[in-house]
């Protein structure tokens, strides 16, 4: 009778450890897609957002590959644009410096390709024969890969809960 009593007794610990590591598990898989508090959509600091992106304006100079790789080493890529308005908000930023942005090809006989292996779709027309572009003077040029220049780099804002990185 009492070992009856303790055999049901353990069986019972066991399923209610098992119910809670279930339950808890659940419970985490729904804190990494919603917040347990306020969110916030953000751009770490030195990125300037716009619309979906954030985008960092180097001060620095490298050629187009050095700064693909610094671009890259902050989980993000040589500035990408979607729309007339993200193109518009860069050339607006540009100033007075030469940037280079992410698109690049083989030669000026192959198409132009962003940095993810896309065909770009000409949305602004690239002036010149080099490989690589860089935004000048409210339009897009192109150069050579070792030339050095300051960099733009984009990459998606990022969902941030209070309490989590703040
Ligand atoms: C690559 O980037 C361009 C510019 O942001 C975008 O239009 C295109 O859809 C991207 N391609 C892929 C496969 O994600
Ligand atoms: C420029 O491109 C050439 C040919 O693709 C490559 O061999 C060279 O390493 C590149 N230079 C730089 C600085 O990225």
């Amino acid at each position: 009778m009492t070992l009856k009593f303790c055999c049901c007794f353990v069986v019972i610990m066991v399923l209610t450890v098992i119910a809670l590591s279930v339950a808890l598990s659940v419970r985490k898989e729904k804190l990494v897609t919603e917040c347990p508090g306020p969110c916030y959509v953000t751009c770490p600091t030195d990125w300037i957002g716009f619309g979906s992106k954030c985008f960092h304006f180097s001060e620095h100079i490298n050629n187009w590959a050095s700064s693909q790789n610094f671009c890259m080493a902050l989980e993000g890529h040589l500035a990408l644009f979607d729309s007339p308005e993200e193109l518009i908000f860069l050339k607006r930023y540009n100033g007075d410096s030469d940037y280079w942005i992410g698109l690049h090809r083989e030669s000026p006989e192959h198409p132009w390709m962003w940095t993810n292996n896309t065909e770009y779709n000409n949305l602004d027309p690239i002036r010149g024969r080099g490989e690589c572009a860089y935004l000048s003077d409210n339009r897009i040029s192109s150069g050579r890969n070792y030339t050095l220049r300051k960099w733009i780099c984009s990459k998606p804002k990022a969902i941030l809960c209070k309490g989590h990185g703040f």
